[in-house]
């Protein structure tokens, strides 16, 4: 692709024309209203109500609310001027003890929603399950329980019976690993549980689960809507020679042991013995479900780990003991800027990981189905939140994107995490992911600088080139309400770019 733009700052960084970009939420994370609709329990009720789980005991009762406000929240869509939005259907709420009838008020529910996108020209795009097993699964083992797979396909169908293709794209799972991970081994989420065996028969059924889904709503709709799964992918750096071999097992224990199997139909040599499941679990045809060739894969990119080797009884600056494997440590590079969750912020990592996944599944569609950064936001006493960490940190990823773009990649669209601020999970409303800021006592959503700097890139599909000047950068005041129904798209794009207030703070370096 050559660089169209005439505009000196932006020159060389236009996107191709059909480029998706998007913003994502989930379900639990920000709809609140648990009792509301005829839904069921799901593992993430039973968890947040777990006393010493979650931060500040959190939960997602009420959350965004998003259940009784999608009305406002379609029109910060709008607002926003994103071609797709990312959502999941909570599974308690269309099947409350997940098997059997359909509970018609909870698809009733995402009925509204994806009418009221395909309203404002925005693609839904709808993620089957985003972590809310209904517990009534979960009483019966949950993903460690093969039975959850075809429950789940079930449930798909249905879902793809109801919603047919005004779902522009089917997502079947998000992030299993960390559902494996975090919910059945070490037990920082829902369900809660702190066994291997579980965890690799958890690890099992996901993935099968996701290959009899696919195969589900590929029949319900005959093939006419792409159906893909996204995965969480962190590029493993050895940090020294001697973390070379530790790096290939942690990325076989972390990235391979979901992408090889969707992609080759194999489970990943180099991943130790306890992670994988056991050979009786796998049986004949598993495999060739598992890896039906999908239409796409969502990447969710975050962040890279660095490891090194290093003495857990003698840890050094940045480093954190790296279970399982002795002599062996997480390290934060004090050179690499991090955000409050911890995380590090290396838009590099996207890219290498954009063109490694290419080169293992040449033309492959991939799309960024998550990305984006928490930070310590705040509303200043000019009502405007100034979040300018995360107006680079997308910059950045959005720079890595294009690259990877000019680069071969067959990249197709990139989905910030998250439209909201909301329910982070573990860390409860502590940490803000939003593009919008929300008032979680009033409910009240505002656009914070970063939205209006992603509205102005994703309205005119071209990312100004550079660190941007503080007076350059978009204020966060976006037109809302009444006057931003009545404002033409040029007026948004104008109001998005005009009018920087003065302020003292300086932008973060480059990245
Ligand atoms: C991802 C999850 C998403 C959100 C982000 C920050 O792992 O998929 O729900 O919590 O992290």
């Amino acid at each position: 692709m050559t660089a169209t733009s005439s505009d000196g700052a932006s020159a060389g960084r236009r996107f191709p024309p059909d480029f998706l970009w998007g913003a994502s939420t989930s379900a639990y994370q920000i709809e609140g209203a648990v009792d509301e609709g005829g839904r069921g329990r799901s593992v993430w009720d039973t968890f947040t109500h777990t006393p010493g789980q979650i931060h500040a005991g959190d939960t997602g009762n009420i959350a965004c609310d998003s259940y009784h406000r999608v009305e406002e929240d379609l029109t910060l869509l709008s607002e926003l001027g994103v071609g797709g939005y990312r959502f999941s259907i909570a599974w308690p709420r269309i099947q409350p003890s997940g098997r059997g009838t359909v509970n018609e008020a909870g698809l009733d529910y995402y009925r509204a929603l994806v009418a009221g996108l395909r309203d404002r020209g925005i693609a839904p795009v709808a993620t089957v399950y985003h972590w809310d097993l209904p517990q009534a699964l979960e009483d019966l083992g949950g993903w460690a329980n093969r039975d959850t797979a075809e429950r789940f396909a079930d449930y798909a169908q249905l879902l793809a019976r109801a919603l047919g293709d005004e779902v522009a794209m089917w997502i079947t799972l998000n992030e299993p690993q960390q559902v494996a991970h975090q919910g059945y081994r070490v037990g920082t989420h829902a369900p809660g549980k702190t066994d291997f065996a579980l965890a690799a028969a958890a690890t099992h059924h996901l993935l099968l689960g996701h290959g009899l889904a696919m195969q589900a709503i590929r029949e319900a709709l005959s093939g006419r809507v792409p159906i893909g799964i996204s995965l969480d992918v962190h590029p493993v750096r050895p940090a020294n020679e001697d973390a070379l071999e530790a790096a290939t097992v942690l990325d076989a224990e972390h990235n391979r042991i979901f992408l090889e199997p969707v992609l080759h139909g194999t489970y990943p040599e180099a991943a130790r013995a306890e992670l994988l499941p056991r050979a009786e679990l796998i049986e004949p045809g598993d495999m060739r479900t598992i890896c039906a060739p999908i239409d796409f894969l969502g990447v969710n990119y975050y962040s890279p780990y660095y490891v090194r080797t290093g003495d857990w009884d003698d840890l050094r600056a940045g480093e954190s003991a790296l279970p399982g494997h002795p002599g062996f440590v997480n390290y934060a590079p004090p050179e690499i800027p991090k955000t409050n969750m911890g995380w590090l912020v290396e838009p590099d990592g996207l890219y290498d990981t954009l063109l490694a996944l290419d080169r293992e599944a040449p033309r492959l569609p991939l799309y960024i189905t998550e990305n984006g950064c928490a930070a310590d936001d705040y509303v200043t006493p000019e009502g405007v939140v100034d979040d300018l960490e995360r107006v680079e940190y997308l910059r950045g990823h959005f720079e890595a994107s294009w690259r990877a773009i000019q680069d071969g990649v067959n990249l197709r669209g990139h989905f910030v995490w998250s439209l909201l601020d909301n329910f982070e999970w573990a860390r409860g409303y502590s940490r803000r992911f939003g593009l919008y800021f929300v008032d979680f006592g009033t409910q009240r959503r505002l656009p914070k600088r970063s939205a209006a700097f992603y509205s102005r890139v994703a309205r005119t599909g071209v990312l100004p080139a550079g660190v941007l000047p503080v007076g350059e950068l978009p204020t966060g005041e976006l037109p809302v309400g009444e006057a931003m129904r009545q404002a033409s798209e040029d007026e948004l794009v104008d109001a998005g770019v005009a009018g920087a207030p003065a302020t003292a703070r300086a932008v973060p370096g480059a990245l």
